[in-house]
Protein backbone atom coordinates (compact mmCIF):
# COMPACT_ATOMS: atom_id res chain seq x y z
CA UNK A 1 0.00 0.00 0.00
CA UNK A 2 1.44 3.36 -1.30
CA UNK A 3 4.49 2.25 -1.97
CA UNK A 4 3.11 1.56 -6.09
CA UNK A 5 3.94 4.48 -7.62
CA UNK A 6 0.91 4.15 -9.72
CA UNK A 7 -1.19 3.90 -6.67
CA UNK A 8 0.66 6.89 -4.83
CA UNK A 9 0.07 8.84 -7.80
CA UNK A 10 -3.72 8.47 -7.80
CA UNK A 11 -4.02 8.77 -4.08
CA UNK A 12 -2.00 12.32 -4.41
CA UNK A 13 -4.10 13.21 -7.59
CA UNK A 14 -6.92 12.05 -5.46
CA UNK A 15 -6.09 14.65 -3.16
CA UNK A 16 -4.11 17.62 -5.04
CA UNK A 17 -6.93 19.70 -4.39
CA UNK A 18 -6.79 20.15 -0.60
CA UNK A 19 -3.07 19.26 -0.71
CA UNK A 20 -2.13 22.17 -2.83
CA UNK A 21 -4.46 24.82 -0.71
CA UNK A 22 -2.83 23.51 2.30
CA UNK A 23 0.69 24.10 0.84
CA UNK A 24 -0.67 27.19 -0.61
CA UNK A 25 -1.37 28.28 3.18
CA UNK A 26 1.86 27.20 4.11
CA UNK A 27 4.21 28.73 1.57
CA UNK A 28 5.06 25.77 -0.11
CA UNK A 29 4.31 26.28 -3.79
CA UNK A 30 5.01 22.90 -5.66
CA UNK A 31 4.86 19.47 -4.69
CA UNK A 32 7.02 16.80 -5.17
CA UNK A 33 4.90 13.41 -6.69
CA UNK A 34 7.75 11.33 -5.56
CA UNK A 35 7.41 11.30 -1.78
CA UNK A 36 11.31 12.05 -1.61
CA UNK A 37 12.47 14.41 1.13
CA UNK A 38 14.71 15.97 -0.83
CA UNK A 39 12.57 16.85 -3.20
CA UNK A 40 9.75 18.67 -0.99
CA UNK A 41 12.83 20.13 0.86
CA UNK A 42 14.02 21.70 -2.33
CA UNK A 43 10.21 22.93 -3.16
CA UNK A 44 10.24 24.07 0.62
CA UNK A 45 13.40 25.85 0.53
CA UNK A 46 11.93 28.63 -2.73
CA UNK A 47 9.01 29.48 -0.72
CA UNK A 48 9.03 32.67 1.09
CA UNK A 49 8.51 30.62 4.61
CA UNK A 50 12.06 29.13 4.26
CA UNK A 51 13.32 32.74 3.68
CA UNK A 52 11.01 33.46 7.33
CA UNK A 53 12.92 31.11 9.00
CA UNK A 54 16.45 31.90 7.96
CA UNK A 55 15.38 35.91 9.59
CA UNK A 56 14.18 34.42 12.07
CA UNK A 57 17.51 32.76 13.16
CA UNK A 58 19.12 35.82 12.58
CA UNK A 59 17.23 36.95 15.94
CA UNK A 60 15.39 35.01 18.57
CA UNK A 61 16.29 31.35 18.32
CA UNK A 62 13.62 29.56 17.22
CA UNK A 63 11.39 27.43 19.96
CA UNK A 64 12.27 24.48 18.33
CA UNK A 65 16.15 24.91 19.31
CA UNK A 66 16.86 23.75 22.27
CA UNK A 67 15.57 19.98 22.48
CA UNK A 68 17.99 17.41 23.78
CA UNK A 69 18.13 14.38 22.11
CA UNK A 70 14.77 12.33 22.88
CA UNK A 71 15.95 9.95 25.10
CA UNK A 72 17.72 12.41 27.74
CA UNK A 73 14.03 14.12 27.84
CA UNK A 74 12.12 12.82 30.74
CA UNK A 75 15.01 10.60 31.55
CA UNK A 76 13.48 10.34 35.11
CA UNK A 77 10.08 9.06 34.49
CA UNK A 78 8.94 5.80 35.11
CA UNK A 79 9.47 4.10 32.22
CA UNK A 80 5.80 4.02 30.11
CA UNK A 81 4.06 1.87 27.36
CA UNK A 82 3.40 2.93 24.24
CA UNK A 83 -0.42 3.51 24.50
CA UNK A 84 -2.27 1.30 22.18
CA UNK A 85 -2.43 2.99 18.67
CA UNK A 86 -5.79 3.38 17.81
CA UNK A 87 -6.65 2.80 13.87
CA UNK A 88 -8.29 5.83 11.81
CA UNK A 89 -11.93 5.44 13.31
CA UNK A 90 -12.10 2.42 16.00
CA UNK A 91 -12.19 2.70 19.27
CA UNK A 92 -14.69 5.31 19.05
CA UNK A 93 -15.56 4.18 22.85
CA UNK A 94 -13.06 5.17 24.89
CA UNK A 95 -11.33 1.97 26.69
CA UNK A 96 -10.81 3.71 29.86
CA UNK A 97 -13.12 5.87 31.96
CA UNK A 98 -13.77 9.05 30.23
CA UNK A 99 -12.34 12.18 31.12
CA UNK A 100 -14.93 12.74 34.23
CA UNK A 101 -16.80 15.92 32.90
CA UNK A 102 -16.21 19.17 35.66
CA UNK A 103 -18.45 22.17 36.55
CA UNK A 104 -15.70 25.03 36.87
CA UNK A 105 -15.36 26.92 34.25
CA UNK A 106 -11.87 28.05 32.19
CA UNK A 107 -12.35 31.62 34.57
CA UNK A 108 -12.57 29.68 37.88
CA UNK A 109 -9.31 28.08 36.70
CA UNK A 110 -7.38 31.15 35.69
CA UNK A 111 -8.69 33.18 38.86
CA UNK A 112 -7.00 29.92 41.12
CA UNK A 113 -3.85 30.34 38.82
CA UNK A 114 -3.68 33.77 39.51
CA UNK A 115 -0.38 36.00 39.24
CA UNK A 116 1.22 32.44 39.77
CA UNK A 117 4.31 32.03 42.08
CA UNK A 118 4.34 27.81 41.52
CA UNK A 119 7.32 27.86 40.43
CA UNK A 120 10.42 29.24 39.51
CA UNK A 121 9.76 30.50 35.76
CA UNK A 122 7.24 32.74 37.78
CA UNK A 123 10.87 34.86 38.07
CA UNK A 124 11.68 35.83 33.97
CA UNK A 125 7.98 36.01 32.74
CA UNK A 126 5.74 39.27 32.45
CA UNK A 127 2.93 37.71 32.66
CA UNK A 128 0.72 34.25 32.87
CA UNK A 129 0.00 33.06 29.60
CA UNK A 130 -3.21 31.07 29.85
CA UNK A 131 -4.94 28.75 27.48
CA UNK A 132 -7.02 30.66 24.67
CA UNK A 133 -9.57 30.25 22.29
CA UNK A 134 -13.39 28.99 22.17
CA UNK A 135 -14.47 27.04 25.66
CA UNK A 136 -16.64 24.52 23.88
CA UNK A 137 -13.94 24.13 21.00
CA UNK A 138 -13.86 20.64 19.64
CA UNK A 139 -10.33 20.84 19.30
CA UNK A 140 -7.73 21.38 21.04
CA UNK A 141 -3.73 22.00 20.30
CA UNK A 142 -1.33 22.13 22.96
CA UNK A 143 2.19 23.30 22.71
CA UNK A 144 5.22 23.57 24.91
CA UNK A 145 5.36 27.19 26.81
CA UNK A 146 5.22 30.66 25.98
CA UNK A 147 7.91 32.66 24.08
CA UNK A 148 8.49 35.95 23.98
CA UNK A 149 5.68 37.36 21.76
CA UNK A 150 3.17 35.01 23.68
CA UNK A 151 4.84 36.94 27.40
CA UNK A 152 4.45 39.83 25.80
CA UNK A 153 0.84 39.33 24.69
CA UNK A 154 -0.57 37.07 27.48
CA UNK A 155 -1.62 34.91 24.72
CA UNK A 156 -0.42 31.39 23.07
CA UNK A 157 0.96 30.76 19.93
CA UNK A 158 0.64 34.77 18.58
CA UNK A 159 4.30 34.80 17.52
CA UNK A 160 6.18 33.27 13.81
CA UNK A 161 5.28 29.58 15.41
CA UNK A 162 1.67 30.86 16.11
CA UNK A 163 0.96 32.11 12.97
CA UNK A 164 2.03 29.62 10.84
CA UNK A 165 -0.25 27.17 13.33
CA UNK A 166 -3.08 29.71 12.99
CA UNK A 167 -2.47 29.26 8.97
CA UNK A 168 -2.20 24.92 9.57
CA UNK A 169 -5.83 25.52 11.47
CA UNK A 170 -7.08 27.44 7.92
CA UNK A 171 -6.27 24.55 6.15
CA UNK A 172 -8.04 22.43 8.06
CA UNK A 173 -11.20 24.43 7.13
CA UNK A 174 -11.46 25.86 10.72
CA UNK A 175 -11.25 29.28 12.33
CA UNK A 176 -8.91 29.79 15.09
CA UNK A 177 -11.72 31.32 17.25
CA UNK A 178 -13.25 27.42 16.82
CA UNK A 179 -10.58 25.69 18.43
CA UNK A 180 -8.94 26.28 22.02
CA UNK A 181 -5.19 26.44 22.19
CA UNK A 182 -2.83 26.28 25.39
CA UNK A 183 0.70 24.97 26.56
CA UNK A 184 2.13 22.82 29.33
CA UNK A 185 3.53 25.92 31.09
CA UNK A 186 2.29 29.27 31.37
CA UNK A 187 5.35 31.65 31.83
CA UNK A 188 7.90 32.17 29.21
CA UNK A 189 11.26 30.04 30.45
CA UNK A 190 14.57 31.81 30.53
CA UNK A 191 16.21 31.93 26.67
CA UNK A 192 13.26 29.82 25.68
CA UNK A 193 14.23 26.87 27.33
CA UNK A 194 12.70 24.00 27.64
CA UNK A 195 10.30 23.43 31.09
CA UNK A 196 11.71 20.93 33.16
CA UNK A 197 9.99 17.89 34.62
CA UNK A 198 9.46 19.65 37.78
CA UNK A 199 7.86 23.01 36.46
CA UNK A 200 5.82 20.61 33.87
CA UNK A 201 4.83 18.99 36.60
CA UNK A 202 3.52 21.68 38.38
CA UNK A 203 1.99 23.53 35.74
CA UNK A 204 0.37 20.86 33.58
CA UNK A 205 -2.42 20.34 36.35
CA UNK A 206 -4.06 23.29 35.13
CA UNK A 207 -4.29 22.38 31.58
CA UNK A 208 -5.80 18.97 32.84
CA UNK A 209 -8.57 21.30 34.22
CA UNK A 210 -9.31 22.89 31.54
CA UNK A 211 -9.57 20.08 29.50
CA UNK A 212 -11.75 18.32 31.81
CA UNK A 213 -13.96 21.87 31.51
CA UNK A 214 -13.71 21.83 27.47
CA UNK A 215 -14.18 18.38 27.10
CA UNK A 216 -12.87 18.54 23.51
CA UNK A 217 -13.10 15.40 21.00
CA UNK A 218 -9.56 15.56 20.17
CA UNK A 219 -6.39 17.09 21.56
CA UNK A 220 -3.41 17.61 19.24
CA UNK A 221 -0.29 17.26 20.45
CA UNK A 222 2.61 19.38 19.20
CA UNK A 223 6.17 18.17 20.03
CA UNK A 224 8.00 16.26 22.28
CA UNK A 225 6.89 18.57 25.36
CA UNK A 226 2.91 18.28 24.95
CA UNK A 227 3.69 14.55 23.54
CA UNK A 228 4.70 13.69 26.85
CA UNK A 229 3.27 15.68 29.52
CA UNK A 230 -0.04 14.21 28.52
CA UNK A 231 0.79 10.42 27.34
CA UNK A 232 3.07 8.05 28.67
CA UNK A 233 4.77 7.47 25.47
CA UNK A 234 9.10 6.79 25.54
CA UNK A 235 9.37 7.24 21.55
CA UNK A 236 9.66 10.50 20.64
CA UNK A 237 7.32 12.66 18.14
CA UNK A 238 9.19 11.37 14.90
CA UNK A 239 7.93 7.81 15.98
CA UNK A 240 4.36 8.08 17.40
CA UNK A 241 2.84 11.03 14.99
CA UNK A 242 0.26 10.51 13.12
CA UNK A 243 -1.12 7.67 15.13
CA UNK A 244 -4.20 8.60 17.34
CA UNK A 245 -3.78 8.05 21.23
CA UNK A 246 -5.99 7.95 24.12
CA UNK A 247 -5.91 10.57 26.99
CA UNK A 248 -8.21 9.44 29.37
CA UNK A 249 -11.11 8.50 26.68
CA UNK A 250 -9.89 11.96 24.80
CA UNK A 251 -8.82 11.60 21.22
CA UNK A 252 -4.94 12.83 20.91
CA UNK A 253 -3.25 13.54 17.42
CA UNK A 254 0.83 14.05 17.89
CA UNK A 255 2.83 15.99 15.62
CA UNK A 256 5.66 18.06 15.05
CA UNK A 257 5.75 21.45 16.61
CA UNK A 258 4.90 24.45 14.28
CA UNK A 259 8.21 26.27 15.34
CA UNK A 260 9.53 22.79 14.30
CA UNK A 261 8.05 23.35 10.94
CA UNK A 262 9.92 26.82 10.54
CA UNK A 263 13.00 25.17 10.74
CA UNK A 264 12.83 22.28 8.84
CA UNK A 265 9.86 23.31 6.33
CA UNK A 266 9.86 19.70 4.27
CA UNK A 267 7.70 18.07 7.52
CA UNK A 268 5.11 20.27 6.66
CA UNK A 269 3.81 17.58 4.60
CA UNK A 270 3.90 14.72 7.54
CA UNK A 271 2.22 17.46 9.68
CA UNK A 272 -0.61 17.95 6.86
CA UNK A 273 -1.14 14.02 6.64
CA UNK A 274 -1.93 14.30 10.44
CA UNK A 275 -3.83 17.25 10.79
CA UNK A 276 -5.99 15.57 7.95
CA UNK A 277 -7.29 12.91 10.30
CA UNK A 278 -7.99 14.89 12.86
CA UNK A 279 -10.27 16.64 10.22
CA UNK A 280 -11.46 13.35 8.44
CA UNK A 281 -12.41 11.89 12.40
CA UNK A 282 -13.85 15.68 13.25
CA UNK A 283 -16.26 15.48 10.31
CA UNK A 284 -17.36 11.85 10.21
CA UNK A 285 -18.52 12.72 14.24
CA UNK A 286 -19.98 15.95 13.09
CA UNK A 287 -22.14 13.40 10.70
CA UNK A 288 -22.94 11.11 12.70
CA UNK A 289 -24.24 13.56 15.48
CA UNK A 290 -26.38 14.73 13.51
CA UNK A 291 -27.56 11.74 11.61
N1 LIG B 1 5.55 27.77 21.24
C1 LIG B 1 4.81 27.13 22.16
O1 LIG B 1 5.05 25.98 22.48
N2 LIG B 1 3.82 27.81 22.73
C2 LIG B 1 3.50 29.07 22.41
O2 LIG B 1 2.55 29.59 22.97
C3 LIG B 1 4.28 29.71 21.45
C4 LIG B 1 5.29 29.05 20.87
N1 LIG C 1 11.16 17.70 18.70
C1 LIG C 1 10.12 18.33 19.24
O1 LIG C 1 10.02 18.54 20.44
N2 LIG C 1 9.13 18.75 18.45
C2 LIG C 1 9.12 18.54 17.12
O2 LIG C 1 8.17 18.93 16.48
C3 LIG C 1 10.22 17.85 16.55
C4 LIG C 1 11.24 17.43 17.37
Amino acid sequence: MGTNPKDEILALLGESAEHARYLGELGVETVALTTERTAVAATAALSPLANDTSSERKGNPPLGRQLAPESALFAREPPAQLASQDSLFTGLAPAKPLFARSTETLENIWSDIGDCTRCGLCEGRTQVVNTHGNPKARLMFVGEAPGADEDAQGKPFVGRAGQLLTRMIEAMGMKREDVIIGNVNRCRPPGNRQPTLEEAAICRPFLFREIAAVQPEIIVVMGNTALRNLLEVREGITRVRGQFQDFRGIKVMPTFHPAYLLRDPSKKRETWEDLKKVRDYLDSTARSASQ
